[in-house]
């Protein structure tokens, strides 16, 4: 699986930058778009007067603009339902809403979509939006009914800003917040909703954690390229330096379908207390110090 989501992402992205070291499979023919009818499309992502720019560029600048992937084989309807859920179509009963009567006919397997034809994932996803106006509450698009049933209102309600999050943030992709300081933060305490960005040392949170009043050990230039997860990690995640930059951050252990392949990412699952020996351990192969 780790193999057809690194495939993905070359087709999604450069092939060129990796040509000279992986067998590029071609892209699937421009026409295979799906048959399926669907709805008209209305502008991807409608600008209106009054409506904010910045929100606009901040989510244009995100992954969530930019989420065409395919698997292996150039299939990626089952990819669709979180990177794209307008490009998705059901194709199992179960998967279809009791009151969408035009879906049931649909359920054939479709045909890859072409990057062209991507729907990423648009503002109407998480906002009700009426006239290409795009209303401030989030809410839920449903796909299926969004595409075929053109007489039921498509949206669910969301109960917390998280829930909306893990309508795709979930299974493999779950985030743990773990039982510590953070387990009660929704996503966008620390995320702008549409850049979806996030820093430890925002202003609303540990904006003095590098210079703070009483000495803390670690908090010092030596460990400047040091993320603060690395330290802070409490679910015994393995780190390293990663990147071009050399950062060190936790690695999470396995790919998405569990089997063992330590991977550069985030650790959400925090506390205060820091294990030095973690890095600094006897023979450790960095040669860090260990006094
Ligand atoms: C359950 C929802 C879900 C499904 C289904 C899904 N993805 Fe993702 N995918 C995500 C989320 C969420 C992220 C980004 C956040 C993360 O990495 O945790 C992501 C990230 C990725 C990335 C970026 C690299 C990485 O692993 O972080 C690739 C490539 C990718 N997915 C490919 C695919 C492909 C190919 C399929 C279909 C075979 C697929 N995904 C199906 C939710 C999903
Ligand atoms: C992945 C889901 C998601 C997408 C896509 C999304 N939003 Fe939002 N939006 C949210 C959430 C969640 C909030 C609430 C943020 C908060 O409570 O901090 C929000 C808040 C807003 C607000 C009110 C607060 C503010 O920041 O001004 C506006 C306006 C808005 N979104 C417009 C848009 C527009 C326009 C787009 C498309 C360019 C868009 N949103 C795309 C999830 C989304
Ligand atoms: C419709 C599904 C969907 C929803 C809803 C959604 N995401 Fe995502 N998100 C994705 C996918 C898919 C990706 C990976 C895109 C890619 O790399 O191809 C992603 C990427 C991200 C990334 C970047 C991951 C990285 O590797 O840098 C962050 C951060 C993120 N999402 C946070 C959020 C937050 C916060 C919310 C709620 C406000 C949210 N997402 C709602 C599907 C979703
Ligand atoms: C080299 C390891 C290391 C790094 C990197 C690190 N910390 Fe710490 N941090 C510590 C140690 C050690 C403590 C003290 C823990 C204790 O008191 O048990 C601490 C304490 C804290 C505290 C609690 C402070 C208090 O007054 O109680 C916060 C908040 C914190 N760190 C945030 C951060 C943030 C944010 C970053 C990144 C900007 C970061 N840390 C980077 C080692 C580190
Ligand atoms: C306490 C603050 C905080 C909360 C709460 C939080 N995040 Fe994060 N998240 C971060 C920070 C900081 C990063 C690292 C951003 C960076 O380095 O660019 C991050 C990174 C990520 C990444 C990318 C990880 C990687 O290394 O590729 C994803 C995906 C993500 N968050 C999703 C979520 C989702 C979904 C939620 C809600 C369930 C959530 N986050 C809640 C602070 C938070
Ligand atoms: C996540 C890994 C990590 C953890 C945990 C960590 N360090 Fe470090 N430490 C480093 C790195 C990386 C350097 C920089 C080494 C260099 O610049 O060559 C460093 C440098 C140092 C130095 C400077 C001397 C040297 O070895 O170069 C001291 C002293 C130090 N750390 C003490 C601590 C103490 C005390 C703790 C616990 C509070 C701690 N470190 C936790 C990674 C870590």
């Amino acid at each position: 699986m780790s193999i057809r989501l690194f495939i993905a992402r070359v087709l999604a992205s450069s092939a060129l930058a990796v040509s000279a070291c992986q067998p590029i499979t071609p892209p699937p023919p421009p026409t295979a778009t799906s048959a399926a009818p669907v709805a008209p499309a209305p502008p991807a992502q409608p600008t209106t007067a009054g409506q904010s720019t910045d929100v606009k560029q901040a989510w244009q600048a995100s992954q969530h603009a930019n989420t065409f992937v395919a698997d292996a084989d150039g299939n990626n309807n089952d990819c669709a339902r979180c990177h794209a859920p307008m490009n998705w179509l059901p194709t199992s009963m179960n998967d279809i809403p009791a009151t969408c009567q035009a879906c049931k006919f649909n359920i054939s397997p479709p045909k890859p979509v072409v990057q062209a034809d991507w729907k990423n994932i648009g503002c109407k996803q998480c906002h009700k939006t009426e006239k290409d106006v795009v209303t401030k509450e989030v809410a839920w698009l449903n796909a299926a009914i969004a595409q075929f049933d053109t007489n039921a209102d498509p949206y669910a309600p969301i109960t917390s800003n998280t829930a909306l999050c893990e309508k795709c943030h979930r299974d493999a992709f779950k985030i743990d917040l773990g039982k510590g300081a953070h387990a009660n933060k929704v996503c966008t305490d620390c995320h702008d909703a549409h850049s979806t960005q996030a820093s430890c040392t925002d202003a609303r949170c540990h904006a003095n954690a590098l210079k703070p009043d009483k000495p803390i050990a670690g908090h010092d230039a030596a460990h400047a390229n040091v993320n603060c997860v690395a330290c802070h990690d409490a679910a015994s995640w393995q780190v390293e330096p990663t990147g071009e930059k050399r950062i060190w951050l936790t690695l999470r252990p396995t790919d998405r379908t569990g089997t063992p392949n330590p991977t550069a990412f985030a650790s959400h699952n925090l506390q205060k207390q820091v294990d030095c020996a973690r890095c600094h351990f006897a023979g450790n192969p960095w040669n860090l110090k260990t006094q």
